[in-house]
């Protein structure tokens, strides 16, 4: 069976290149508005245990502000050392006014 999905932000709540960290079932998880598209992916750097909240977004990347990492926000990829493990990515919808996710 699917797991369930998670209302987790109203549309337009975030501006342009804005996030913001949230939980569901304990995971730490971050959601990005950028470029035009919601993205969630985990909160957590996978170089050392570090938020991606206090970083930045540029273009459909978040920069880890620890060691200057960079995640490709649709594929989790780690594009920059000191980080070479992806952060995971997560499935997004919008529908009836609101962004949902889910923990796959
Ligand atoms: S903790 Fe994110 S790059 Fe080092």
């Amino acid at each position: 069976m699917d797991a369930p999905w998670h209302a987790i932000a109203a549309t337009g709540e975030l501006g342009d290149n804005a996030m913001r960290a949230f939980e569901i079932d304990g995971e730490r998880l971050l959601l990005v508005y950028a470029d035009g598209d919601y993205f969630v992916v985990d909160e957590m750097c996978s170089h050392e245990d570090y938020s991606l909240a206090l970083g930045c977004i540029k273009g459909r990347r978040v920069k880890c502000s620890l060691h200057g990492s960079y995640f490709d926000l649709a594929s989790g990829a780690a594009l920059d050392e000191p980080a070479d493990t992806p952060i995971r990515t997560y499935p997004v919808r919008v529908a009836d006014g609101k962004v949902w996710t889910r923990l796959d």
